[in-house]
């Protein structure tokens, strides 16, 4: 498929998600937030592959951008513990995406987080401005995943750092679903082999790859020549 195919895609799936019209194809069995906060309970879009804010050690104070904030709540769990002195950035390309995170800052009355309409592969962010960058399930639907990396190295600070949960592949997909559009939205056809995925990140200059936890990554309904093919890679990258 080419890039732009993909990224109308997966748009237009999570323009659904956003709408509740689409509930099926990128929920994971897991439950990564483990005990329930309400606002966990209540934001949870159920698209998420890890815990990213719980890994991040965040202080108070710190600049925080969540790449690919969907319905916002990462970036709500980790504006509590960045405190009112701290910001939150979420960024997502999805305009129903925005919409629905404001909604719900709204509902919350969160001061200290802010939600940009804009892609990964070009940060609506100034260079060297972010402590910590986290996503969460968000990078395999990235196409030119080298140009994600590069963006996270640009606007950290130079002691920054990103904590990022996301899917990889263990061992190859079959053809068929590597070309399948909805296999691509739904976090599976856009993964990378471990390996080269960890190659970019440091060929976009990132000398620290730290990985927190791997598990392996089931879905609701999933197809039985996909099981054990995927892992969810929780990891620290540090320039
Ligand atoms: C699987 S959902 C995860 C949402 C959120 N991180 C969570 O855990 O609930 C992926 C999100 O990333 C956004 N996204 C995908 N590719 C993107 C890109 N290239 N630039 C910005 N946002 C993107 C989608 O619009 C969607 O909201």
């Amino acid at each position: 498929m080419e890039q732009a195919d993909i990224k109308a895609t997966v748009k237009s799936f999570y323009a659904g998600v956003a709408k509740e019209r689409q509930t099926t194809c990128c929920k994971s069995k897991q439950n990564p937030y483990g005990e329930q906060e309400d606002i966990v309970r209540e934001l949870n879009l159920g698209v998420s592959c890890g815990n990213p804010v719980a890994l991040s050690s965040l202080q108070a104070g710190e600049v925080v951008l969540d790449l690919g904030s969907g319905g916002g709540l990462d970036c709500f769990l980790a504006a509590e513990r960045v405190g009112e002195h701290g910001l939150v950035i979420g960024v997502d390309m999805t305009p129903e995406m925005i919409s629905k995170a404001n909604g719900n800052k709204a509902k919350l009355g969160v001061a200290n987080v802010e939600f940009r309409l804009g892609e990964i592969e070009r940060l609506p962010v100034d260079s060297s401005s972010v402590d910590v960058v986290i996503s969460n399930c968000v990078l395999n639907l990235v196409p030119d995943k080298l140009a994600a990396f590069k963006e996270i190295h640009r606007v950290l600070k130079p002691e920054g750092r990103a904590c990022i949960s996301d899917v990889v592949l263990l061992s190859p997909l079959p053809e068929d679903v590597q070309k399948d559009p909805e296999a691509w939205a739904g976090c599976i056809a856009g993964a990378l082999p471990k390996e080269t995925y960890v190659e970019l990140a440091r060929e976009a200059g990132f000398s620290r790859i730290e990985v927190m936890s791997e598990t392996s990554f089931g879905k609701e309904g999933m197809d039985e020549r996909l099981k054990g093919k995927l892992q969810s890679l929780s990891y620290v990258l540090r320039k």
